[in-house]
C-alpha cells in the first residue's frame, strides 16, 4: 500500500509538473482528489489493513493529499500569473508604429461645379430658389409659352407620371414660380436635377442637372444679360475666356441666344472636343417672354427680364476635362480623387 501511494504521488507531481492550463489543472484535482480519484480509492482500501498499519499509511495518505493540493495551488499561481503577462504582452500599444492613412472622401465633381456657380451669382447679388422634381403641366410648359403641339411635351421627351404630373423637364418652371410669389426686383439662380427620357451615351443621361437665371427689374436689357453672364463665364473658366452669343430659339425668351465660350482646352485654335469650331456652347438665355411675365403676374410693361439655363453636367465637362459623363454616375474612387 505504501508503494501504491508513493507511485500515486510520483505520478502526480510528474503531471503537474507538465500542466500548462488551468483546465487541465482541474481535471487533474479530480483524477486524483475526487471521490472516485485514485487517492480516494487507495484510503477507502484502509479499512482492510489491520489497526497496527493503519495510522502511518493514513499519515502517508494525508500527506500525499497535502503535498498535491499544496502542488496545485502553486502551478494554479504560476498558470494566472503566465497567463496575465501574456495578455499584457498582447495588449501593447507600441506608439513608434507609423500611422495608418486613412482614404478621405473626396467633393464630387459636381457639386465642386454647383458651389462655384453658386459663390458667382451670390457675389453678383442673387438669390438661391428652389422648386419641386415633380411639375405640372403648367408650371413645367405651359407657364412658360410652351404649346400643346410643342415637341418638347412629346411623352418621348417627357416622364409622365399621369395625366397632369411629370418629371421636370427643365429647372425653368422655378421661374415661374418665383414670379409669382416674389416681386421685382427679382435676382435668382436655381440649380436642380431635372429628368429626360433619353438613353444613356457619354453625353446624355435621363437624370442630369440644370442651374436656371432669372433677373426681372426696370429696364433689364439684353446688354445686362450679356454683361452679367460674361462676368460669370470669366469667374468660371477664367479671365481668357472669350464669349459669344448666337441667336436661337425657345418658347419662353424673345429674343433668345445661345452662348459660347471659346474652348477651353484649345484656347480657340479649334481641337477635337471643340470640333474644330474654337468655341464650345454652354448655356440658353433670353429676355423673358412678355405673355411668361404676364402669366406669373408680372406687368410686362412696367418689368423686363432676362433668363438663362445650363446644363451643369457639360459644364463640369469642359472645366475638367471629362469625356464621358457617366463617370460622374459610377463613383469610382480613382476619377473622384483626382478633383
Ligand atoms: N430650359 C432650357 C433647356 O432646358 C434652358 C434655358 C434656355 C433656360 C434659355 C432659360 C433660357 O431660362 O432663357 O434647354
Amino acid at each position: 500500500m505504501k508503494e501504491n501511494l508513493q507511485a500515486i504521488r510520483e505520478k502526480a507531481m510528474d503531471l503537474l509538473n507538465n500542466v500548462k492550463e488551468l483546465k487541465r489543472l482541474d481535471e487533474i484535482r479530480v483524477e486524483f482528489l475526487g471521490k472516485k480519484g485514485e487517492l480516494t480509492k487507495v484510503l477507502r482500501g484502509m479499512k482492510n489493513l489491520s489497526p497496527e498499519e493503519r495510522p502511518a499509511i493514513g499519515q502517508l495518505a494525508n500527506n500525499i493529499r497535502e503535498a498535491i493540493e499544496e502542488k496545485i495551488e502553486e502551478v494554479k499561481n504560476e498558470l494566472m500569473k503566465k497567463e496575465q503577462e501574456e495578455r499584457l504582452k498582447s495588449e501593447v500599444i507600441d506608439v513608434t508604429m507609423p500611422g495608418k492613412k486613412r482614404r478621405l472622401g473626396h467633393r464630387h465633381p459636381m457639386n465642386l461645379v454647383v458651389d462655384e456657380i453658386k459663390e458667382i451669382f451670390l457675389g453678383m447679388g442673387y438669390k438661391i430658389a428652389e422648386g419641386p422634381e415633380i411639375e405640372t403641366e403648367y408650371y413645367n410648359f405651359e407657364a412658360l409659352n410652351i404649346p400643346k403641339e410643342h415637341p418638347a411635351r412629346d411623352e418621348q421627351d417627357t416622364f409622365y407620371i399621369n395625366e397632369n404630373f411629370m418629371l421636370r423637364t427643365a429647372t425653368s418652371p422655378i421661374q415661374v414660380r418665383v414670379m409669382e410669389k416674389e416681386k421685382p426686383p427679382i435676382r435668382i439662380i436655381c440649380p436642380g436635377k431635372v429628368y429626360r427620357s433619353d438613353e444613356v451615351d457619354a453625353t446624355h443621361s435621363p437624370v442630369f442637372h440644370q442651374l436656371e437665371g432669372l433677373v426681372v427689374d426696370k429696364n433689364i436689357t439684353f446688354a445686362d444679360l450679356k454683361g452679367a453672364l460674361e462676368v460669370f463665364a470669366k469667374e468660371l473658366f477664367g479671365d481668357k475666356v472669350k464669349v459669344r452669343f448666337r441667336p436661337h430659339f425657345f418658347p419662353f425668351t424673345e429674343p433668345s441666344a445661345e452662348m459660347d465660350i471659346s474652348c477651353v482646352a484649345c484656347g480657340g485654335k479649334g481641337c477635337n472636343i471643340c470640333k474644330g469650331s474654337g468655341w464650345i456652347e454652354i448655356l440658353g438665355c433670353g429676355m423673358v417672354h412678355p405673355k411668361v411675365l404676364k402669366m406669373a403676374g408680372i406687368d410686362p410693361d412696367i418689368y423686363t427680364g432676362f433668363a438663362f439655363g445650363m446644363g451643369l453636367e457639360r459644364l463640369a465637362m469642359s472645366k475638367y476635362g471629362v469625356k464621358d459623363l457617366r463617370l460622374f454616375v459610377e463613383n469610382d474612387v480613382r476619377f473622384l480623387e483626382q478633383f
